[in-house]
């Protein structure tokens, strides 16, 4: 079995001084590291009728059509502001270093719709919470939320019960 911790540069103090940042990027270079992390935020997911894989922009993104051709879902994007043409509802929340704003349309998720969140890393959380707010304005049934990296110190888990959380590689 690949292991996939392998495959992740530590950077100190980037972005910012006291950032440990988890580059994921030789990770995506490698066809069977990127090939193993698909399969691996898949996995929890597989047989469970899910409809829809959501991801935020830009590193969630990555992962998200890929997981959503393997569970036979359609992708939803989760955009920054000014990206989106239609309607869309927003949701501001806070960083490990900063804080943003995500966007999605109102018509992307059917009420109902059994729907797995994808990203590469939980920290806080705000990311991940912002984006099960944005989906459940729009009716959709939150199956799970599914991570690459899991930074267990920042406590994003608690900050997202009760939506299940599952991950590939936990810090
Ligand atoms: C990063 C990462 C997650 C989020 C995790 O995205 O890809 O989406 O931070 O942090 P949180 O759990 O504290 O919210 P970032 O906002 O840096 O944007 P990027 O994907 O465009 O690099
Ligand atoms: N996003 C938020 N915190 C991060 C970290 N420590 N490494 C990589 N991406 C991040």
């Amino acid at each position: 079995m690949i292991d996939l911790k392998s495959f992740v540069r530590d950077i100190p103090d980037y972005p910012k001084p006291g950032i440990l940042f988890r580059d994921i990027t030789p990770l995506l270079a490698s066809p069977e590291a990127l090939s193993a992390a698909t399969d691996a935020l898949a996995e929890p997911f597989l047989g469970q009728d899910i409809d829809v894989i959501a991801a935020a922009e830009a590193r969630g993104f990555i992962f998200a059509t890929p997981l959503a051709m393997k569970l036979n879902a359609g992708f939803v994007p989760i955009r920054k502001p000014g990206k989106l043409p239609f309607e869309f509802h927003t949701h501001q929340y806070d960083l490990e270093y900063g804080s943003d704003e995500l966007q999605v349309h109102t018509d992307s998720v059917q009420p109902g719709q059994r729907v797995v969140i994808v990203d590469d890393l939980l920290a806080t959380g705000g990311t991940m919470e912002a984006c099960c707010r944005l989906l459940e304005k729009c009716g959709a049934e939150i199956v799970g939320c599914s991570f690459l990296i899991h930074l267990t110190d920042l406590v994003g888990e608690a900050r997202l019960a009760p939506y299940r959380v599952e991950s590939v590689m936990k810090y």
